[in-house]
């Protein structure tokens, strides 16, 4: 799996920039109602980023673990929210020794499971890790409104402190995967007359709802609600069993050790 340069090099630039394209505030609020209604304590964030919603969490009182595969964005969390607990894995493979009430996937961080294979090695994780009957609630973009309304380019500019941000985005269709297509994005920094820029390409995923539910039933969930958010579907789904599905038995006999084969990080 490609990480994006965005979330590595220049994990600083995506915490100042996205400032400004999601909102942190609306996506807690999101979260909180349904946890609070599920009655949820503790709470695992997988795609953490640079602890957006970390701070959130914590000052109301959850027990909360963040999450992410990016080491520079763990070392920004831990730099931001000082009192938080953060944790650096890749989500399709994860050895913790702990159990959580609910699993979060924040801020589209699913859409960066571009084949089947990431998709039932990150849900056999995330199955791993929850007590029976707790929850997995996550967002990611909505197949049907990502390619019936397909722009190919697009131009976001925003600013931080004396810091003036554009990104161009150009997308084009991949398909080879799933509802896949390709994003390259160039971003220009500009900051007291001088100017930078760096670039970045990666393949993300939408999804259907047919498509997460059947992903989500063979993995052990069954689906309590479903919302489409704009772009977006949130989801809520239940752990249903300790037991593994008889697809999980067949599709992980020959792959239960091999990991690494479908691990490109
Ligand atoms: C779009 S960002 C969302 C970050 C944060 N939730 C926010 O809203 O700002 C996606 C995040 O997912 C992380 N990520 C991507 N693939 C991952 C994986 N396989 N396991 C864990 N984290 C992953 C990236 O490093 C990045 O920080």
């Amino acid at each position: 799996m490609k990480i994006m340069r965005i979330y590595t090099d220049y994990a600083r630039v995506y915490h100042e920039m996205y400032q400004s394209i999601f909102n942190y505030e609306n996506e807690f609020q999101l979260y909180d109602k349904s946890l609070s209604k599920l009655k949820c304590k503790k709470i695992l964030e997988i795609g953490c980023g640079s602890g957006n919603l970390a701070k959130y969490f914590i000052k109301k009182g959850y027990d909360y673990t963040g999450l992410d595969i990016s080491k520079e964005m763990i070392e920004l969390s831990k730099e931001l929210v000082p009192e938080g607990k953060f944790i650096r894995a890749d989500m399709r493979n994860l050895e913790l020794n702990e159990k959580f009430d609910a699993v979060i996937v924040t801020g589209r961080t699913f859409t960066h499971l571009t084949t089947n294979h990431d998709v039932m090695f990150a849900l056999r994780s995330i199955h791993k890790i929850l007590r029976k009957d707790s929850w997995l609630l996550f967002d990611n973009f909505n197949a049907h409104e990502i390619f019936t309304n397909f722009k190919d380019h697009m131009t976001h500019k925003s600013k931080y402190s004396n810091r003036k941000y554009t990104r161009k985005s150009y997308t084009s269709f991949d398909f080879e995967h799933g509802w896949t297509w390709k994003w390259k994005a160039i971003y220009e920094i500009k900051e007291e007359g001088e100017k930078r820029s760096f670039e970045d390409e990666i393949i993300l995923r939408a999804f259907t709802e047919d498509e997460l539910k059947l992903f989500l039933h063979i993995s052990g969930f069954e689906v309590s609600k479903m919302q489409k958010e704009s772009n977006a579907i949130f989801t809520i789904a239940q752990k249903k069993s300790e037991e593994r599905t008889n697809a999980q038995l067949h599709y992980f006999k020959k792959k239960e050790n091999n990991f690494s084969e479908i691990s490109q990080v």
